[in-house]
């Protein structure tokens, strides 16, 4: 098959970056278009981008010309890494030029037409893309991904919900700094230090996570129904969020059920064979004192949530810990992987 030429919004920073190593060597997408601020527009991709990843930029990516928003731009799918107010204003004139925009910003995340997806948990929220259509009138589309640690705890929690039906969830995480951007949080506020208070994440993990554990009935999307209770930290740590969680079960399971469940767990057949997509989305690690982030967020090239420490709660029912790749899987690779979906189900031709 050609590939499909594909742009990255908002390419110089850390997600960007992520965007630009997972589809410089891609089988279905080739990079038409690095699109930056007008702080980068005009200059050489290597020099514009303050690059965070071990090496250098891919070759061939090092000297495209990094282009602005006010630039023509080549394209048919749109992978988005821009600051959320940009996005806002951004996103929609993609869609309404023909793109498909997947993209990583909370901007549209909680609309009623917009999917928040994860291939392997809700992959058939798909569908909503007719409803959007018919209300948008746009050419294109846009699909989200969920914010980076509500990844982190709904591939964790979905192979549970669909077996014992979840009813409760306290969640705790420990955010890496790359969490916030570049150039992040200040090395003297952070270093030796945890931060109780990250912006807005609390309610990205509580409602995100209800509308991506929400079932399909007639073309909409219904919420799932739990109570979720999120407290969201700061951590001295370079990539990779953790996140603790409690959960309370209409049937509660045993350890040792759970771990059966979420090491087979698949979710929809149409995640199996995407070309990013790990074997399984879940790791279980048996050893007590993992996972770790800066030992397991890269398994699977970054795509798996790593599991472990499941056990019995006695305030809940049963508690984890989850280990996620917040710019791999719980951004840019995410959002791959719904292009994938999206071309798979024949949403871009
Ligand atoms: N970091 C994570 O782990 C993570 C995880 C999930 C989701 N997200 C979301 O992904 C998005 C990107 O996050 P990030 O961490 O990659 O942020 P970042 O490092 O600050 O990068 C922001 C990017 O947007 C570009 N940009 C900023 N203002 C712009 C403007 N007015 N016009 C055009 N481009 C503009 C920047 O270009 P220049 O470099 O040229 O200025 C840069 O490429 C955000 O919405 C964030 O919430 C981030």
């Amino acid at each position: 098959m050609n590939k499909i030429p594909v742009a990255v919004l908002g390419a110089t920073g850390i997600v960007g970056q992520r965007f630009v190593q997972m589809l410089a060597d891609h089988p279905w997408f080739e990079i038409a278009a690095l699109v930056g601020s007008k702080r980068s527009a005009g200059r050489k991709y290597g020099e514009a981008a303050n690059w965070v990843i071990a090496g250098d930029p891919p070759e061939g990516i090092i000297d495209m010309t990094v282009l602005g928003l006010d630039d023509v731009i080549p394209g048919r799918i749109a992978f988005s890494a821009l600051p959320s107010s940009v996005a806002r204003e951004t996103e929609p004139v993609f869609a309404e030029a023909g793109f498909a925009v997947c993209s990583n910003a909370s901007a549209y995340r909680m609309e009623a037409d917009v999917p928040v997806i994860i291939p392997e948990v809700n992959g058939d929220h798909i569908a909503m893309l007719e409803d959007q259509r018919k209300q948008r009138n746009w050419k294109g589309l846009i699909v989200t991904s969920p914010n980076c640690t509500t990844t982190g705890m709904v591939i964790a929690m979905k192979p549970l919900h669909a077996a014992f039906g979840i009813e409760r969830v306290f969640a705790t995480s420990f955010q890496a700094i790359s969490g916030a951007g570049y150039p992040g949080v200040s090395f003297l506020d952070v270093n030796d230090n945890l931060i109780p208070y990250i912006k807005g994440e609390e309610d990205k993990m509580e409602n995100e996570s209800l509308l991506l554990l929400g079932k399909m009935e007639n073309g909409i999307r219904v919420p799932a129904e739990m109570v979720i209770s999120a407290q969201a930290n700061r951590a001295p740590v370079l990539h990779g969020h953790t996140i603790c969680l409690s959960m309370g079960f209409k049937n509660k399971p045993s350890p040792e059920e759970a771990i059966e469940v979420l090491k087979n767990y698949r979710g929809p057949e149409a995640a199996w064979n995407l070309p990013s997509a790990p074997e399984r989305p879940v790791i279980v690690r048996m050893e007590p004192d993992r996972p770790q982030p800066r030992r397991d967020r890269d398994t699977e090239n970054g795509m798996v949530a790593t599991v472990g420490r499941v056990r019995t709660c006695p305030l809940l029912d049963l508690r984890l810990v989850s280990v996620i790749h917040n710019a791999i899987r719980g951004a840019a690779g995410g959002s791959v992987l719904n292009a994938e979906l999206l071309v798979a189900g024949g949403y871009i031709q």
